[in-house]
């Protein structure tokens, strides 16, 4: 089968979140299990950009309204990540440092989808599936069936993936004019109350939906940020596919970006040398437990909630823990963990940033991720941490709750709480201090996780199983 994913971000090419993950870890499984797959993206001035070689692969141009635009779709030359990598090029729209934030953002991507699709209408042969992620590609379902130029694509069939369903990418109706002419009658696949919502466009017009766990597309049945009741319509198509991790990029025991390798038969030693370094690095105390948070300073990981928790917990348990923490975000929440920095000189820190290098070093040498996230889709970290061996803490939401099992279960070996609240993060950190007395159960445990395999293996399987079931409808 040959499948071409199109996507915002790819990790290493652009990353912001887990989605880059995703596409960057899936399509690679896809190819050892025999199949051909292929990742379109938008061509941003990354590192990687500047770092690797390209080829042009094709040159078109087309019309958004009363804008032309000329673009251009290059290929990474060496198939540095284990799968054909293309970039679309449009000069001034999509070529920009960052992936997201800007004023244009809904013509920059609108621009980006069509650009696909005029270059996958030159293709001698056609993709046995398109398979689009999120609501920057989540049009091109639509555009497929309804626009007339594209209707040698009409019968390529398509699977939505939903990464976070909080985002749909809402527009104004008269930004209707950027999609190349279109069956009118069809006007209603675009409208969700009165604006153009491309996820809910996508769920509709997209031949198979699934989100990134099977927890959150039953919470979205009931809360999908005003899509539940499409959501429950088309519930037919709906499934959850766990998200894996990749395990060449997420193995304690090769990983470049650690201090010290290590594998479940032999962790001790080597997170405690981590540790240190760690510890080092951020002026915290190496014999304390020490607690991480990872990701973006957003409300939906409930990180407004963090400088609180923090200050609870150092004022309440003084001298028997340590905080790093590592992410960027909202600006006020950043202010307020960088504030918290002088108060507790010694047992808190944090790095107010995007570092991919650093974040594996924190998986290693932590003893506890904290993830009390309101909206949890599928969450990586959690997985990434019980990997090297670190116990995650999170709120039973979504993916965390598919993936982690409290250690009051029978053969559980995480921490979980129901509510993304000061009260129930305090009551988790002190099970955690616990915990972390009890040097045997906190070997044991740490061990079980990283025996658990949430490679992309069988994932990818349950991907494939989705596209043949779209081949055959
Ligand atoms: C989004 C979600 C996260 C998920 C990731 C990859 O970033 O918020 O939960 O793990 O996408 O699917």
């Amino acid at each position: 089968m040959e499948i071409i994913h199109v996507s915002a971000e790819c990790y290493p090419m652009a990353k912001v979140g887990g989605l880059a993950d995703v596409v960057g870890a899936l399509p690679k499984y896809l190819q050892t299990q025999g199949h051909i797959a292929k990742v379109v993206m938008p061509m941003y001035r990354t590192k990687f950009l500047y770092e690797n070689e390209w080829e042009v692969v094709h040159k078109g141009n087309f019309s958004m309204e009363k804008m032309n635009f000329d673009f251009t779709i290059i290929k990474e030359k060496e198939n540095k990540l284990g799968f054909d990598l293309y970039c679309v090029d449009i000069n001034g729209l999509l070529d920009r440092e960052k992936v997201y934030g800007y004023d244009d953002d809904t013509e920059r991507f609108v621009a980006f989808q069509i650009s696909v699709l005029e270059w996958l209408n030159k293709w001698e042969h056609l993709p046995d599936v398109v398979h689009v992620h999120d609501h920057h590609a989540a049009l091109i379902p639509f555009m497929i069936h309804e626009c007339f130029a594209y209707r040698k694509l009409k019968n390529i069939p398509t699977v939505l993936t939903i990464h976070n369903a909080q985002y749909q990418g809402w527009m104004g109706w008269e930004k209707a004019a950027y999609l190349p002419a279109w069956n009118t009658w069809k006007w209603g696949m675009l409208d969700w109350r009165n604006l153009l919502n491309p996820l809910a466009c996508g769920i509709k017009s997209a031949d198979a939906v699934n989100t990134v766990s099977p927890g959150y597309m039953l919470e979205l049945m009931d809360d999908a940020n005003g899509l539940e009741n499409l959501f429950q319509a088309e519930s037919f198509k709906c499934t959850g596919i766990i998200n894996g991790i990749d395990y060449k990029v997420w193995n304690p025991l090769a990983d470049t970006f650690i201090l010290d390798n290590f594998s479940v038969k032999d962790f001790t030693e080597g997170k405690a040398l981590n540790k240190k370094k760690l510890c080092d690095d951020f002026e915290l105390d190496k014999t304390l437990p020490l607690f991480i948070f990872i990701g973006r300073l957003v409300q939906d990981k409930a990180a407004d909630l963090l400088a609180d928790a923090i200050n609870n917990a150092l004022n309440q348990y003084q001298g028997k823990l340590n905080f790093l923490i590592l992410g960027s975000g909202d600006p006020e929440i950043e202010n307020e963990l960088m504030v918290l920095q002088n108060k507790f000189v010694g047992y808190y820190n944090s790095q107010i940033t995007y570092n991919e290098k650093l974040s594996h070093l924190m998986y290693a040498g932590a003893d506890f991720l904290l993830m009390p996230s309101r909206v949890e889709p599928c969450g990586l970290n959690q997985l990434y941490a019980m990997r090297y061996g670190t116990v995650p803490v999170v709120r039973r939401t979504g993916g965390l709750k598919d993936t982690v099992k409290d250690i009051d279960e029978e053969n559980g070996y995480g921490l979980c709480f129901d509510y993304a609240s000061l009260t129930d993060i305090d009551i988790s950190i002190k099970r955690a201090l616990e915990l972390f007395q009890d040097k045997k159960k906190m070997k044991a445990i740490r061990k079980k996780m990283m025996e658990i395999d949430n490679s992309w293996i069988a994932s990818a399987q349950q991907y494939i199983n989705l596209y043949n079931s779209v081949q055959n409808k």
